[in-house]
């Protein structure tokens, strides 16, 4: 989604900005801006629709040399539109009606319209269509010399969200930063500060960091970080280490971002599993959890929530705790569930799944269980992340940072730490030690089993050769191998624009079906777990009217593979674990099928890798 980044140090703000934005890009925007104070104190500001490298070419024809290696502070901002079009004008930075005051935005302010129909009649000239410029007149309104109280006061009167950056003209020794619902972290360099919505921008330049909490605004200077409440009372936040590495955010040798983490996927799976299986008494050690064997016997049910990709993992879950802990368990959407007024207590364990650990409604949903007394817990990717924060409890994947808008790594390792959480929850009920070991076991064999399927690339890539030019693809799967048809489907739709559409293989008849004709593919995820044969049976079924199946079976399975016209062989393993190998044959179908098409398959068209607003 939008992107922020501020620098406040010794010189060199505009290339640090510039780079700042670069890292931002996978988030994906539609357009970016860059405001600077010049030598003169002066505000000067650069926009541009279209890409980093556009707003690059136009910053250096029209600003000076010197003002590249000379300007100690700016802010920059990427958009991905949501109040008007994706234009120079809607782009932030956004002026105050002084010109004296820029202002970048993440989040909606829900009542600008409001705000903007006051402001007009007190003489304010606007610019843009965007909810942004009101909030930057409305900090001009109240200034009166003093940038922090000034943000604050406008800050008290606006509904919605934020993570902002400000920079006033009369006051060049600091960039004032807030949030609500909207992430913010400022790195704490050595004369230097820099300020982001990704943590991972502060990396070339710190390991120090401060997460900024709701409501938190603060006074960066370049040595100094004051942070205080919306009502000026100081607030302690604590300096934490970046447990990131600087070159895991680069492509490595590799084409894309999405192809890395695909292959990065047997180590990422290695570091969420690693630790955590205890083989002398057949269970899953997860302290984050933070739970006694008491409180897991006393559990009632368990409701995951999340979205896109994480929700998928959740449907893998409902499996592994049904089976494994004997425990009642659901997924929901948690845009339907935040909205929906569900029936919780203290019994049920809500647990949120989220990579990016900020997409507005996974947050809204844990704010919602919180309120009814669930006991919550968060199972994120990154680090220091608002709904890892404010779940309290919870397990890291620990898979490093996923770039790529089209989730990989996070996937499979949501289902292993899934799994893991699914035995520590059954051994504290009614699974044996034996049944236990079995599936500490499988969940340990998962980054062989990964490295496997990865050897196949060359042939998968042969196959997308094949299916490039179709313009629908139907996914189709039962029990376990559903939830992996919908992410192999939205693995594909996403990245190579065909449209491709997930069903439950009972589901055709009930419908779907009407749509198969001659030549249309349908990938078939048809691993030997139970219910096997009735999703052959509805393989049959489509091929009767035409369609081409692209099967996923398990190696050695020909009785299976004879009835597709192209298959991808998966290692046999556990069938609660079959789900890992099998989306990653279908992850690489999708990355050489967009890849074919020439896409732009990091940052896949209207796509944001993290979704902050609603
Ligand atoms: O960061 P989250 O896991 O909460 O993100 C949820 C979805 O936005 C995300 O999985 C999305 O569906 C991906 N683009 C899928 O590849």
């Amino acid at each position: 989604m939008c992107g922020i980044v501020g620098y406040i140090g010794k010189a060199e703000a505009p290339n640090i900005l510039i780079k700042g934005l670069r890292r931002l890009e996978y988030r994906g925007y539609d357009s970016a801006g860059i405001a600077i104070l010049d030598e003169a104190g002066k505000m000067v500001v650069v926009k541009s629709p279209g890409k980093i490298s556009a707003l690059n070419e136009k910053a250096r024809a029209e600003w000076p040399d010197a003002l590249f290696t000379q300007a100690p502070t700016g802010i920059a901002h990427t958009r991905w539109a949501t109040h008007g079009e994706p234009t120079e004008n809607n782009a932030h930075p956004h002026l105050d009606e002084s010109g004296e005051i820029a202002l970048v935005h993440n989040g909606i302010i829900d009542n600008y319209l409001a705000l903007r129909a006051r402001l007009k009649d007190k003489g304010h000239h606007f610019h843009s269509e965007t909810d942004t410029e009101v909030l930057a007149h409305l900090v001009g309104e109240f200034y009166k010399g003093d940038i922090f109280h000034a943000v604050c006061d406008a800050l008290h009167q606006v509904e919605g969200t934020f993570g902002i950056c400000v920079l006033a003209t009369r006051e060049p020794d600091r960039i004032i930063t807030a949030r609500r619902g909207s992430p913010i972290a400022i790195g704490v360099g050595d004369g230097e500060s820099i300020v982001a919505s990704d943590a991972s921008v502060l990396l070339a330049h710190t390991q120090r960091v401060i997460y900024l909490d709701d409501n938190d605004v603060a006074i960066v200077k370049k040595d100094s970080v004051d942070i205080r409440d919306l009502d000026n009372i100081p607030v302690n936040r604590k300096i934490a280490e970046l447990e990131m590495d600087a070159s895991a955010a680069e492509k490595g040798g590799f084409e894309h971002f999405m192809i890395k983490e695909i292959h990065e996927q047997p180590e990422a799976l290695s570091n969420a599993i690693r630790g955590r299986l205890d083989f002398t008494h057949g269970t899953a050690v997860l302290s984050g959890m933070g739970t006694s064997p008491r409180e897991l016997s006393e559990l009632g049910r368990v409701v995951m929530v999340g979205c896109g990709t994480s929700l998928h993992a959740g449907l893998v879950g409902e499996y592994a705790f049904e089976e494994l802990a004997d425990i009642h368990a659901e997924v929901q959407q948690a845009a339907e569930f935040r909205y929906r007024n569900p029936i919780l207590d203290r019994r049920d364990f809500v647990v949120a799944i989220s990579q990016s650990g900020e997409t507005a409604d996974t947050l809204a949903a844990v704010r919602e269980a919180q309120q009814k007394g669930a006991f919550v817990m968060s199972l994120c990717n990154v680090v220091g992340s608002t709904i890892a924060r404010e779940t309290g409890r919870g397990v890291y994947l620990h898979a490093g940072p996923e770039i790529s808008v089209a989730s990989t790594k996070a996937f499979t390792s949501q289902v292993a730490v899934l799994l893991m959480m699914a035995l520590k929850l059954g051994r504290g009920r009614r699974l044996s030690r034996e049944h236990g070991l079995e599936i500490a076991k499988a969940i340990a064999s998962i980054p062989k089993l990964v490295t496997q399927v990865l050897t196949q690339n060359a042939h998968i890539e042969e196959l997308a050769a094949k299916y490039v030019k179709d313009e629908h693809a139907f996914y189709i799967g039962r029990g376990l191998m559903y939830p992996v048809a919908l992410e192999g489907a939205l693995k594909l739709k996403e990245i190579s624009y065909i449209h491709a559409e997930g069903y439950h293989a009972a589901e055709l008849k009930h419908g779907p079906i009407a749509l198969i004709s001659k030549g249309i593919p349908v990938i078939a995820v048809a691993c030997d777990i139970p219910g096997k044969d009735k999703t052959l049976s509805n393989i049959e079924e489509c091929r009767a009217r035409g369609a081409r199946i692209l099967g996923i079976v398990t190696e050695g399975d020909t009785a299976a593979a004879a009835r597709m016209d192209d298959f991808i062989a998966v290692p046999s393993t556990h069938h609660l674990v079959t789900p890992v190998p099998a989306v990653v044959a279908l992850q690489l179908f999708a990355y050489h099928v967009a890849r074919l098409r020439g896409k732009e398959i990091d940052q896949p068209r209207n796509l944001a890798k993290s979704v902050t607003v609603e």
